[in-house]
């Protein structure tokens, strides 16, 4: 038996009775679908049949206030999503004249309906032979086929959705996009799946090769740290006081100027008043000027930089080790940052005004 007629007869038996699955309407069936993509199965059903029953039909939920409609979408968050269907009922109202399309081209035009919410409408209502793939179709076409492609990559849309049209079964296809999507949540289950009394345990790669634990492989995204950075353009007549920046971070070597790292974003005043900067400056250095927030995105990192003039500096800041001057018409020849070099360029004299 092939892939998906193992997977169409596990189905038969095993399925759960859903109350989206009794209709071929598709606007029943869109209602559903927007919870789902929402919330689980489990806490979708009460929402599902307060809203069907509340507005059977396309023109009823059109025609609902706005404020009705959120107040029965409450819980289920992400409220521009309640509010889109409600432009869409209307949409449906005056462009198709109250049917609500069945057709995937048709469907995909309408407002927050995309290529998964139009392969599930238009297969589940008309048997339009388009694959769904959501996280559980990744997920059990990764194993049973053993692709290793990490699914939010950018190419594993085109392989998957590939995949899924190739092995979905012609002659039903709203059944059989139902049953895989059942299969991945009941069987072939996120954490600990059902492999033991699984129909298709002989075939799947995963389990051959012990990868079931392993697949689908999904890239972490990596985290990116805010840092806010205080740059201190402390000039006097022609030289500026600069910094050559140490091991252990960004930009190492690179020059800069003086710079005070904060955890949060601070304004001048705080700043100038700060324990580090009176530790680096006294008391005495006086603002001229400022520019920023600048903000330079590096690849786990949002770097949200101002720039803080001083001109006319008096020398009384307490050596720090890697700090000189130079003068203001040679640091063109210092390696730096790209965020600097956009600094220079905008302010080629580092005055202010
Ligand atoms: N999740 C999303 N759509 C679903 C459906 N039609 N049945 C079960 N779970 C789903």
């Amino acid at each position: 038996m092939s892939f998906i007629a193992e997977i169409i007869g596990w189905y038969e038996n095993n399925k759960r009775d859903l109350p989206w699955r009794k209709t071929t309407d598709p606007y029943v069936i869109w209602l559903s679908e927007i919870i789902l993509q929402q919330t689980r199965v489990d806490q979708g059903m009460p929402y599902f049949n307060r809203f069907a029953e509340r507005f059977p039909t396309v023109a009823d939920f059109a025609e609902a206030q706005e404020d009705e409609i959120l107040k029965l979408w409450q819980g289920l968050g992400y409220y521009s999503r309640g509010r889109n269907m409600h432009k869409t009922a209307q949409m449906v109202m005056e462009e198709y004249g109250g049917y609500f399309p069945k057709r995937y081209d048709e469907l995909v035009k309408l407002k927050g309906i995309g290529e998964y919410t139009a392969a599930a409408i238009s297969s589940f209502s008309a048997n339009e032979a388009k694959a769904v793939v959501d996280g559980n179709v990744f997920r059990v076409l990764a194993r049973y086929f053993g692709i290793e492609e990490p699914i939010n990559s950018s190419k594993a849309k085109k392989i998957f959705t590939d995949l899924a049209n190739e092995v979905i079964d012609k002659m039903q296809p709203g059944l059989s996009n139902q049953a895989l999507m059942e299969f991945g949540s009941l069987q072939c289950r996120p954490k600990n799946p059902h492999c033991e009394t699984c129909p298709l345990k002989l075939s799947c790669e995963a389990l051959k090769k012990g990868l079931i634990n392993q697949l689908p492989v999904k890239l972490k995204k990596l985290q990116v740290k805010n840092r806010y950075f205080n740059y201190l353009i402390c000039t006097k007549g022609d030289k500026v006081l600069f910094n050559k920046r140490g091991p252990n971070d960004i930009w190492e070597n690179l020059h800069e100027f003086p710079l005070i790292e904060t955890d949060t974003p601070v304004d001048s005043i705080d700043l100038v008043n700060s324990e580090k900067f009176q530790s680096f400056f006294g008391k005495r250095s006086a603002l001229t000027g400022q520019y920023g927030p600048v903000r330079h995105l590096l690849s786990h990192q949002k770097l949200h930089v101002n720039y803080l003039f001083i001109e006319d500096f008096e020398e009384h800041f307490k050596d720090q080790n890697n700090w000189f001057y130079a003068d203001i018409g040679s640091i063109e020849q210092f390696a730096v940052s790209k965020i600097i070099f956009s600094f220079l360029n905008k302010f080629p004299t580092l005055r202010r005004s």
